[in-house]
């Protein structure tokens, strides 16, 4: 089985990474910005379950919206097809409205949403080739309809109502295929993003928690879901 995890240097992604590792004959492709990261990453995993492929790829995921870098030519060199993607990378930088730059907002739409569309985009035609491929987008209850809204935080929820709407889109658009798209909207978990977001608060649910969840879901989800937009949250924040 082949698996890509974006945002996999830190927090939910780097749980889930872990996780897969240890599934027998299964490649793990690891993106984020951070090498040292992804490298202490794949350490832990080959400790862990010496059997383990985990590849580490140090890539800033906004080069694919200039197409300054192309992250498709890195991950065929490892894998000829894609079983499932997990879009977890993500953006959240808190100010008000009126104090946030148009850069920085643009910013937050760029990581959150054009990066994972142009990634599914880019990958589409290793998708669905062997078996049905499972894209799942980490999404947040912040952006999901009706939710509490909280200040400093306009951009990052619109950008990840934005990753559910598309979900939902590609859904239907591409509903004959084999390709299945669902949306996960999370709810608080504690990490550096959580922190940013909510200062001072803590949230009940650990990392690896979320990643448990995450992980059952991108391997048997799609045989339920089509298409979907779940919540999964306990609290919030
Ligand atoms: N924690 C929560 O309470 C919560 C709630 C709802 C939704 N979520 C969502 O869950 C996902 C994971 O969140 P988290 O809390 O684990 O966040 P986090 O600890 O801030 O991790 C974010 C990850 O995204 C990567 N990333 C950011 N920009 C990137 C870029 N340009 N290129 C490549 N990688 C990039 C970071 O890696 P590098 O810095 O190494 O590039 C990091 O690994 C996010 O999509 C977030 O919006 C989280």
């Amino acid at each position: 089985m082949n698996i890509i995890i974006t945002g996999a240097s830190q927090g939910i992604g780097y749980e889930i990474t872990r996780l897969f590792a240890v599934l027998p004959e299964t490649t793990v492709i690891a993106i984020a910005r951070n090498e040292k990261k992804l490298n202490q990453l794949k350490n832990e995993c080959s400790i862990k379950s010496p059997h383990s492929n985990v590849v580490s790829v140090s890539f800033d995921l906004e080069k694919i919206i200039d197409q300054s870098a192309s992250i498709t030519n890195i991950i065929l060199q490892h894998v000829d097809h894609i079983d499932i993607l997990i879009n977890n990378a993500g953006l959240l930088i808190n100010k008000s409205f009126t104090d946030i730059s148009p850069q920085e907002a643009r910013k937050i739409f760029d990581v959150n949403l054009f990066v994972p569309a142009l990634l599914i985009k880019e990958l589409f035609p290793y998708m669905g080739k062997k078996n049905v491929t499972h894209v799942v987008n980490i999404s947040s209850m912040a952006g999901f309809q009706g939710s509490s809204k909280y200040p400093g935080l306009s951009y990052y929820s619109s950008s990840k109502a934005a990753l559910a709407s598309i979900t939902e889109c590609l859904a239907s658009e591409y509903k004959d295929s084999r390709v299945y798209f669902n949306c996960l909207a999370l709810g608080s978990v504690q990490t550096d993003m959580f922190a940013k977001a909510f200062p001072g608060y803590k949230a009940q649910m650990k990392p690896e928690e979320m990643a448990r969840f995450i992980v059952d879901f991108a391997l048997n989800g799609y045989k339920h879901f089509r298409g979907k937009i779940l919540p999964v949250s306990i609290a919030n924040p």
